[in-house]
């Protein structure tokens, strides 16, 4: 049987991609260019850059993702576009672009939420892989820039939101971390990097864990690096690399932690990472740790489909196609698009 190829688009932040992937597991092309280092020199994205980038990035990196994968429109079944939750201004490009390339080709449309696009990067099979596709129903952390939510999958695109960050997401705790230690931005993937070489007790940060909850909470967190690092001004600090291996710690050690307790009490047939931050090393070493201690089946996406990409978006896509689920020519973009309801 022919497979069914789905073009999809991503642009709800500071990354502008697209990607062909066949029957939701097998990345044809996945082309990504980001506005990452024009937003460096604020510590944080400004979305002005941010849209105005993807308006300049949208057409070459649709055309790399066509010419990668050697399609034509013709052989495309359908236009997977995040819709929302993200950056208003950025989420326009994205879905503008989306609806004019579906017009022209006369192809159907697909509305996707960022976040279902993230947890669908764990059923993407890259040509070296042997992970099994995940089993369902399943317990769900996504972890990004601007989320942290435990989301039960019942079956394919039918969820419930278990938990959620109250204040700062784990992403965003990263990243203010690394400005206020002068890391550079974005703070993930550098405090990672150091915090191998660190000592993860070296400080002892709070840890909230809200029992009788699954919501989460990172504020407390960053207000006590904040006195820490004036507590410290005068002497006695401890090296970087320490105090990032310390703070991380205190944020992977709790999302394992509350998503193994929820999964104790909810029994899912798998427990799964997703999100920028599930790129984490330390993340995933302590899941993978915590899940082989408790016997219970741990998918973690691959490293490189972690964060902001348009591939996990066709995956979603392609559940959305198989449930004949398309949108119309009046679908919209919403900064705050709840993944239920
Ligand atoms: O999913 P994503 O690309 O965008 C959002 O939807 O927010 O996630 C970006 C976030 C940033 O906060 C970044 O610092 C974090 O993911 N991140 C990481 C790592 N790579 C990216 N955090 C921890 N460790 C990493 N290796
Ligand atoms: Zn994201």
């Amino acid at each position: 049987m022919k497979p069914v190829l789905i073009l999809g688009i991503e642009s709800s932040c500071d990354e502008t991609a697209a990607a062909v992937v066949a029957d939701g597991r097998t990345v044809l092309s996945n082309a990504v260019s980001s506005s990452e280092q024009f937003h460096a020199a604020y510590g944080g994205i400004v979305p002005e850059i941010a849209s105005r980038k993807q308006l300049e990035y949208l057409e070459p990196v649709l055309i790399a993702a066509m010419r990668e994968a050697g399609v034509t429109p013709a052989d495309l079944a359908a236009v997977a576009v995040t819709h929302g939750p993200g950056l208003i201004g950025s989420l326009v490009v994205g879905l503008m672009g989306a609806k004019a390339f579906a017009y022209t080709h006369d192809l159907r449309l697909i509305g996707v939420n960022h976040l279902e696009g993230h947890l669908y990067a764990n059923w993407i099979r890259l040509p070296e892989e042997m992970r099994p596709e995940p089993a369902l129903p399943a317990l769900v952390l996504v972890v990004s820039g601007g989320h942290a939510h435990l989301v039960w999958m019942e079956h394919h695109g039918v969820y419930r939101i278990l938990g959620r960050t109250r204040d700062d997401a784990p992403g965003e705790a990263l990243d203010k971390a690394a400005r206020l230690l002068g890391l550079g931005y974005p703070g993930g993937p550098i405090i990672d990097k150091l915090g191998r070489d660190g000592n993860p007790r070296a400080v002892e940060f709070p840890r909230a864990l809200l029992p009788g909850t699954d919501d989460f909470s990172f504020s407390g967190l960053k207000t006590s690096l904040g006195h820490y690092w004036r507590k410290t001004e005068t002497g006695g600090r401890a090296p970087v690399a320490d105090i990032a291996a310390s703070y991380q710690e205190a944020i992977m050690s709790v999302l394992v932690d509350k998503l193994f307790r929820a999964a104790e009490r909810l029994e899912p047939a798998q427990v799964v990472l997703a999100g920028g931050v599930a790129a984490n090393s330390r993340l995933r070493i302590l899941a993978e740790a915590r899940a082989a201690v408790d016997g219970i089946p741990l998918s973690l996406p691959p490293r490189m489909l972690c964060t902001d990409n348009a591939a996990m978006i066709a995956a979603a896509g392609y559940y959305h196609y198989l449930r004949d689920d398309f949108a119309g020519m009046d679908l919209d973009v919403n900064a705050s698009l709840p993944l239920v309801g």
